[in-house]
C-alpha cells in the first residue's frame, strides 16, 4: 500500500510513525511534513490546505489510503473531493465534520440527540447577546461559531470579560466569517479528558483514553496553547465513567445521525468534561487530538492502517483494538515566546540521545532538516514521549529524555501528569 499523510505537526508524525510499522505498507508521503517525519517517509511540498494539490498528487501517485492530520482539510470537503475520484480517505465528509467546523451545528446536534452538554443558546445581534449576559451573569463562556484556530472559546469570569468578548467576535470581526454567530454557553466545573472512538458511521470502536494541558505555564497558569502535554490513559475516566461517556455522548451521536442517513467515518473526538454530575460534552474535534495522539498511539499494539480502512469500508465490527497496558506520557517542548511571536531556527541538540533510551521516543512538530542537521521551526517544537509501568514513571521516563535534548530557548511544563498522579495517589 502506499499511504499519504497530510499535516506537518507531532499527531502527523507520530501517524506516520505508526503506520510505518504496518506490513501492509510499503510507501509513506507526507505533505508537507517536518524534519523527523522526514526519517520515515518522502516529503511532499504540497500545503496541507491546497486541496486540489493533493489530488492531482494523490491521482498521480495511485495513492490506496490518504489519511488527514488538520481539522481545515475536513471542513473544506477534502474527503469528499477525494471519494469523487474513487480514492480511500480516512475521514468524514464535509456536512459531518460541520462538528468541528461549526459550533453551532455541533451544539444543536448534541441537543437533537441528547447527549448532556452546557445549556447554550445563539446569538448574531450584539445586544441581544449583552441583555442575555445581563440576565443570566457569570461566569459564562463565549464561543466563536466556526473555527478560529483554538483562539475562539472565552471562559469569561467578569461581566466586563463577557462584554468584551462578546464584542470582539460579533462588532469587530476579530475571527471574520468565523464569527458571524456566537455561542453564550453556562460553565461547566469538573476535569477535562479527551476520548477519542474509531467509527464507520455504525460501529464504535473506543481509543483509549487521554487529557491535554492547555495552558503554556505548570499549574494551569497562563494562557492557551494548542496542548504543551499530554498523558494517557486519565485516571479521571475510571472504567464506569468511560462506558458512560461511550453509552451518553458517542453512541447516540452516531446512532443517530445513521438514523437521518448520515454515516460519519473516521475518528471522532470528544472534548469531555467529567462534571459531579456526570460526563458532559464539551465539544467534538473530527479529527486526532494533538498533542494526545502522542501519547495514545504509541501504546496501540495493533495495526492502525487495518483500523482506517475499516472504518472507511464500514467493517469496524470485525477491529479489535490491543493496548499496551502501560501508561505514556508526552512533553511538548516549544520555542521562546510560544504561544506569542516565537524564535526560529536554533540548532536541536541530543535527539539521538533519546533514540538509544528504552521506552521512550521523540515526536517532531515545528522542525526542519537541513543538510542533516534539525532546526527549530515552529511554536510547539518536539513531543518527548516516555512509558512506565505507572503514570509516575511514565513521567519519569518522558522528563530523563528531555534533559538530554537542547536548544536555545527551549521551554516546557515541569508538572505534566502531576493531576493523574494525585488522583492515583488518593
Ligand atoms: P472547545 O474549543 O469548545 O473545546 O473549548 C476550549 C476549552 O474551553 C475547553 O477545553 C474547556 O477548557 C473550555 N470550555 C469550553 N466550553 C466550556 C464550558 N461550557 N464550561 C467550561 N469550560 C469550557
Ligand atoms: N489537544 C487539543 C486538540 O487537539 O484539539
Amino acid at each position: 500500500m502506499k499511504v499519504l499523510v497530510i499535516g506537518s505537526g507531532g499527531r502527523e508524525h507520530t501517524l506516520v510513525w505508526k503506520i510505518a510499522q504496518s506490513k501492509k505498507v510499503k510507501k509513506i508521503y507526507c505533505a508537507p511534513g517536518n524534519g523527523g517525519i522526514k526519517e520515515i517517509a518522502e516529503l511532499v511540498n504540497v500545503k496541507a490546505d491546497d486541496i486540489d494539490g493533493l489530488l492531482n498528487f494523490a491521482k498521480n501517485k495511485k495513492i490506496d489510503l490518504t489519511l488527514v492530520g488538520s481539522e481545515t482539510p475536513l471542513v473544506h470537503g477534502i474527503v469528499d473531493r477525494f471519494i469523487k475520484e474513487g480514492l480511500n480517505i480516512f475521514g468524514p465528509s464535509k456536512d459531518l465534520a460541520m462538528l468541528e467546523g461549526s459550533k453551532v451545528f455541533s451544539k444543536e446536534t448534541m441537543k437533537r440527540f441528547n447527549v448532556p452538554t452546557a445549556d447554550f443558546k445563539v446569538f448574531d445581534q450584539p445586544d441581544e447577546a449583552r441583555a442575555y449576559l445581563k440576565r443570566i451573569g457569570v461566569p459564562i463562556v463565549i464561543k466563536a461559531d466556526g473555527l478560529a484556530a483554538g483562539k475562539g472559546v472565552i471562559v469569561a469570569q467578569t461581566i466586563e470579560e463577557a462584554t468584551k468578548a462578546i464584542d470582539s467576535i460579533l462588532v469587530d470581526k476579530v475571527f471574520g466569517a468565523s464569527g458571524e454567530k456566537i455561542i453564550l454557553e453556562d460553565c461547566l466545573e469538573g476535569e477535562e479528558a479527551s476520548i477519542l472512538v474509531f467509527t464507520d458511521g455504525k460501529t464504535i470502536v473506543p481509543l483509549v483514553s487521554s487529557q491535554d494541558h492547555k495552558r503554556i505555564f505548570d499549574n494551569d497558569k497562563g494562557p492557551n496553547t494548542g496542548g504543551m502535554g499530554a498523558y494517557s490513559p486519565a485516571p479521571v475516566v475510571s472504567g464506569d465513567i468511560f462506558d458512560d461517556i461511550i453509552e451518553k455522548v458517542f453512541r447516540p451521536i452516531i446512532n443517530g445521525l445513521a438514523g437521518e442517513g448520515k454515516f460519519y467515518k473516521g475518528v471522532l473526538y470528544g472534548g469531555i468534561m467529567i462534571t459531579k454530575d456526570g460526563p458532559m460534552a464539551l465539544e467534538f474535534n473530527v479529527r486526532f487530538g494533538d498533542p494526545e495522539t502522542q501519547a495514545i498511539l504509541p501504546r496501540l499494539k495493533s495495526d492502525l492502517v487495518d483500523a482506517l480502512t475499516a472504518c472507511i469500508d464500514g467493517t469496524l465490527d470485525k477491529i479489535n483494538l490491543e493496548w499496551d497496558q502501560r501508561p505514556c506520557l508526552c512533553v511538548v517542548c516549544a520555542s521562546r515566546g510560544y504561544p506569542g511571536t516565537y524564535e526560529r531556527h536554533k540548532e536541536i541538540q541530543g535527539l539521538e540521545l533519546v533514540k538509544e533510551m528504552k521506552d521512550a521516543a521523540v515526536f517532531h512538530a515545528g522542525t526542519i532538516c537541513e543538510n542533516g542537521k534539525i532546526f527549530t521551526s515552529g511554536g510547539r517544537v518536539l513531543g518527548v514521549i516516555g512509558f512506565g509501568n505507572d503514570i509516575r514513571l511514565a513521567k519519569d521516563k518522558a522528563y530523563q529524555a528531555v534533559s538530554k535534548i537542547d536548544f536555545e530557548g527551549i521551554y516546557y511544563r515541569r508538572d505534566i501528569g502531576d493531576r493523574a498522579i494525585k488522583i492515583r495517589r488518593i
